[in-house]
């Protein structure tokens, strides 16, 4: 995760449990107090986990915040978006790059992801699950 997502989660709440967190920064020297790696760049938090940490890692998420989900969407390989659209319009500050349909389809469904739109406090919105196309 970036800095600025790192840094709103709740104090009480860092690290995220049962995750090894890293969090990336150009400016930070040292991982912020309770986070459990700090890498410069995206590239270097994939070596941290396929190298230094292949032995206890078996999956990778990227929680965000922009410039992450943009690189994550733009590096080789197979992955995974696991998107939550909210059908209310709110004034927002920070936004999800837009998914590429050349590279990303929609599946149809996911195990353990409810397919039926999803109501909360007033509030609708749906789970999707994208793919990307590379292998
Ligand atoms: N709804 C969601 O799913 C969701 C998910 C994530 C975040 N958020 C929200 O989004 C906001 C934060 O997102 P954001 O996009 O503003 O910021 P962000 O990506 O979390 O943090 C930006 C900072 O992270 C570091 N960083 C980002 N990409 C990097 C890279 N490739 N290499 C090295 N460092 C990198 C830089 O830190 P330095 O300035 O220290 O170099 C950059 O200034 C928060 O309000 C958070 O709550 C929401």
């Amino acid at each position: 995760m970036g800095r600025r997502t790192w840094f709103s989660i709740p104090e009480k709440n860092r690290p995220l449990n049962n995750r090894i967190n890293i969090v990336l920064s150009r400016v930070l020297r040292a991982p912020p107090a309770g986070a459990h790696h700090l890498a410069p760049d995206f590239n270097s938090a994939l070596k941290l986990v396929d190298v230094d940490l292949a032995d206890r890692a078996d999956q990778v998420w990227v929680i965000g915040g922009s410039s992450l989900y943009k690189d994550l969407m733009e590096s080789p390989g197979t992955k995974r978006l696991f998107v939550t659209q909210i059908l209310n319009q709110f004034d927002c500050d920070t936004f999800l790059p837009e998914i590429s349909a050349a590279r990303y389809r929609l599946l149809p469904q996911f195990p353990g992801v409810p397919s039926e739109l999803q109501t909360e406090n007033g509030i609708q919105y749906r789970f999707e699950v994208y793919e990307s196309f590379e292998q």
